[in-house]
């Protein structure tokens, strides 16, 4: 599923931080893995004046400024060991078979002074909705048969470790980002139902449900920070 326009601007202070940790300004050659439409990668481009690389399975629709995309599969990176000095990842771990491998393969492209920015990634199994319209467990359905990780954030400290790098993680301050717009919310059961992750029976009923709710909210824990090379 794609980020959404919300979740690109909840997430930004963690962004921001992780920039910080992993010194971004001074660092040259910037790939983002799974970068989607390139909202992430343009606003790296933006803040280090340089051209960013953004590579995904899938092209993206329009172009970013300053950014250069390239398909590929974060399995088999196409670029040589060393080619970058940052790697960043936002919300794309959890969709992956095997995201020990593709951090393995950003391992590579590192330099030696190089780091691995992990900008976000959700543990969508702690996710609650209030009221349960059950959509956080549709969607983590949806990432379980798509053959992703639901519960990647918890996971990502040791996927890191494992991979070859010294993780220097947190989780969002309270542990949780809250989500206040229900268009949000609708956007996510519209996604679903395109996606054919939901009948068309089982999406009106959670858009009926969506729109009764008074209130809507939804806490998600988010994992972010830095990888550095540990070998
Ligand atoms: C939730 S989106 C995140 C997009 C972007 N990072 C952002 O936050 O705006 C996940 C992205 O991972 C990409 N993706 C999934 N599997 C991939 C793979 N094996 N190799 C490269 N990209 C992949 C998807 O195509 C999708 O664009």
């Amino acid at each position: 599923m794609a980020t959404t326009r919300f979740q690109f601007e909840r997430t930004k202070a963690l962004r921001l931080a992780a920039y910080r940790m992993g010194r971004l300004s001074s660092r040259r050659r910037i790939l983002e893995i799974g970068s989607g439409d390139g909202a992430v990668a343009e606003e790296i481009a933006a803040r280090t004046g340089r051209r960013t690389w953004g590579l995904d399975i899938a092209l993206p629709r329009s172009r970013r400024e300053g950014v250069a995309f390239t398909r590929g599969d974060a399995a088999a990176l196409p670029f040589k060991d060393g080619s970058f000095d940052a790697v960043a990842f936002h919300f794309v771990l959890l969709w992956l078979r095997d995201p020990p491998r593709a951090l393995r393969e950003a391992r590579r492209l590192l330099s030696s002074e190089g780091v691995l920015l992990l900008l976000a990634e959700p543990d969508m199994t702690a996710r609650r909705d209030e009221p349960d319209t059950r959509l956080g467990a549709a969607i983590c359905d949806a990432v379980k048969r798509a053959g992703g990780h639901p519960d990647a954030g918890s996971r990502t400290a040791k996927w890191l470790e494992e991979s070859g790098f010294r993780p220097e993680l947190s989780r969002t301050i309270n542990d949780w980002v809250t989500i206040e717009e229900r268009e949000e919310t609708l956007l996510e059961v519209e996604e679903l139902l395109e996606k054919g992750y939901l009948s068309q029976e089982e999406a009106s009923h959670m858009i009926e449900r969506e729109h009764s709710a008074p209130e809507r909210k939804v806490l998600m824990p988010i994992t972010f920070g830095v990888g550095w090379p540990s070998y």
